[in-house]
């Protein structure tokens, strides 16, 4: 059991002091920044300001040794059983692998899918695609909820910079008054409707996919719309997406070891490839390929995901951190955050170990966040005197082309000055004006947004996700929590099943009782 090995004891000893560690003193060591930063080439991580000595790290590699990591991330890549819960591999990594490259059994339908995103997608680009009365596409509604809508739309907002095909509006809500605004804003002979499910039975696609279609179809007096040119189909069962009437030769399809939360390198990514393009596609691949490698072959000490899991263990189960913070200090990436929620609270959220026991560690913290500089005005102050622990990823954008000179110095400078602030602290005259500091914080620096460095920013948060599973014997790779809660709504909207009191005086009140 983890909690009675012989690492987890050293650094429980350790962490009797940790709270006590003054991270501006550890930088007496003169060697500190060298020993406590990383450099991958496009990525730069600076994890010196945090209260671990070397020691400590050490400790925490010796942690990682004793829960035979490097095995269990070549397990990963090999295409194993991970997922033990619904007996799957997890590919996510194969789907960012070159060519040449790719694991037997999976090659061949990787290869066609990428052949088909690349041939549909340029098509749309080019107009050659056209909708029903011949005219090209000009706007893309895509649909999709979670896995099928987070990570193409953090990523087509991200890549702003490289955005020259059509308009893509995500709907995901089945908050009726998304889609019921949008749609009078658009030519309907100009719009393609792109349904994005791994299951196809997702209730709130499912209803968006209908309320889509229907006005589609009433525009252009289509009987079978979902057959037109102007509907494509994203999934994981096209069985049921041709039951639906999208014909499958506009299907673009992954497999069930494609994660939804990991599933922006399959087809799922459709929607950003649209608007960056296949070339742009492929370099965010060859992004998530390279992290890949490097997390595979890097030794522990200069492994970024290995070493930003370990720091988040060190918080989480030494330290009493409940929460992690993430920084963007770019607004393109305010999604960033959004897509990590789902990405690592959807995989590290668990109380159950993979041999199917309660969990005796503390698992996955609760992720957080919001871009700086906006954060600053809003929540920072709790991060500055509040009374909780919050480690912080600031994460920084060295070059960026779309800004200027003057605003870049300001937003870094902010950024910088943070970390700063919240390490150094400051006595005051009074209670009031006192800055306690010793706040733990890691920098990021991007060299460019560009879609490499956006794949190995993504592919490196994935890893840190999976090391953290590895330290708690959890399997980062399912989702049941999330399934009691549909099955209820589904009741409620059936009128079937039992209903506690609350509950039953909710539903009489928003008239729903049945
Ligand atoms: O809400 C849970 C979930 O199953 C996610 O894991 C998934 O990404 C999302 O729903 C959407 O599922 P689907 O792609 O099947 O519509």
């Amino acid at each position: 059991m983890t909690t009675t090995s012989p690492a987890w004891h050293h650094l429980q000893s350790l962490a009797g002091n940790g709270n006590e560690i003054s991270i501006s003193s550890l930088f007496t060591d003169s060697t500190r920044l060298n020993r406590f930063s990383l450099d991958i080439g496009g990525l730069f991580l600076d994890f010196s300001k945090h209260r671990v000595t070397p020691e400590i790290l050490s400790a925490l590699i010796a942690l990682a040794e004793e829960k035979s990591l490097h095995k269990r991330i070549d397990e990963l890549m090999a295409g194993e059983i991970v997922n033990t819960s619904e007996g799957r591999a997890a590919l996510h990594t194969a789907l960012r692998r070159p060519s040449e490259d790719l694991p037997d059994g999976f090659a061949d339908h990787i290869l066609a899918e990428r052949k088909k995103l690349a041939a549909l997608s340029t098509k749309i680009r080019d107009g050659s695609w056209t909708g029903h009365t011949g005219k090209p596409i000009k706007d893309v509604i895509n649909i999709g909820i979670g896995g099928s809508d987070l990570g193409p739309k953090m990523m087509t907002a991200a890549l702003r910079e490289f955005h020259d095909g059509p308009r893509i509006h995500f709907i995901s809500n089945v908050d009726g008054a998304e889609i019921l605004s949008l749609l009078p804003q658009l030519d309907a002979e100009q719009t393609l409707i792109s349904i994005c499910s791994k299951t196809f039975t997702t209730q709130e696609t499912m209803l968006n996919a209908k309320t889509a279609l229907t006005w589609l179809g009433e525009a252009l007096a289509l009987d079978n719309p979902a057959a037109s040119p102007q509907c494509v189909g994203i999934t994981g069962s096209p069985e049921k997406a041709e039951a639906f009437g999208i014909p499958g030769d506009q299907l673009l399809t992954f497999r069930d070891s494609i994660g939804g939360r990991y599933s922006t390198w399959s087809s799922i990514g459709f929607p950003a490839c649209l608007a960056v393009g296949y070339e742009c596609f492929s370099e965010f691949l060859e992004g998530g390929a390279a992290m890949d490698q490097h997390f595979r072959e890097a030794e522990y000490e200069k492994n970024m995901p290995v070493l930003m899991g370990l720091l988040g263990v060190w918080y989480n189960n030494f330290l009493g951190a409940q929460s992690h913070a993430v920084i963007p200090y770019c607004q393109r990436l305010q999604l960033f955050v959004d897509h990590l929620q789902q990405l690592d609270m959807e995989s590290n959220g668990k109380s159950a170990t993979l041999d199917n026991q309660a969990a005796t560690t503390d698992t996955g913290p609760i992720i957080w966040g919001q871009t700086g500089t906006n954060g600053q005005h809003a929540f920072f102050q709790l991060l500055h005197q509040g009374q909780k622990l919050v480690p912080i990823d600031f994460i920084g954008i060295k070059n960026d082309n779309l800004s200027n000179t003057e605003h870049h110095r300001v937003l870094l400078a902010n950024m910088v000055a943070q970390a700063q602030a919240l390490m150094t602290g400051k006595s005051g005259e009074d209670a009031h004006r006192y800055y306690p500091g010793n706040r733990p914080s890691s920098v990021l620096l991007i060299e460019e947004l560009t879609p490499r460095n956006l794949g190995m920013l993504l592919a490196l948060y994935e890893h840190k996700v999976f090391v953290q599973s590895v330290i708690w014997s959890i399997n980062p790779f399912d989702q049941w929590g999330v399934e009691l809660g549909k099955q209820l709504a589904t009741n409620i909207l059936e009128g079937r099943g039992e209903k506690d009191p609350s509950t039953q005086a909710l539903l009489e009140k928003i008239g729903l009782a049945g």
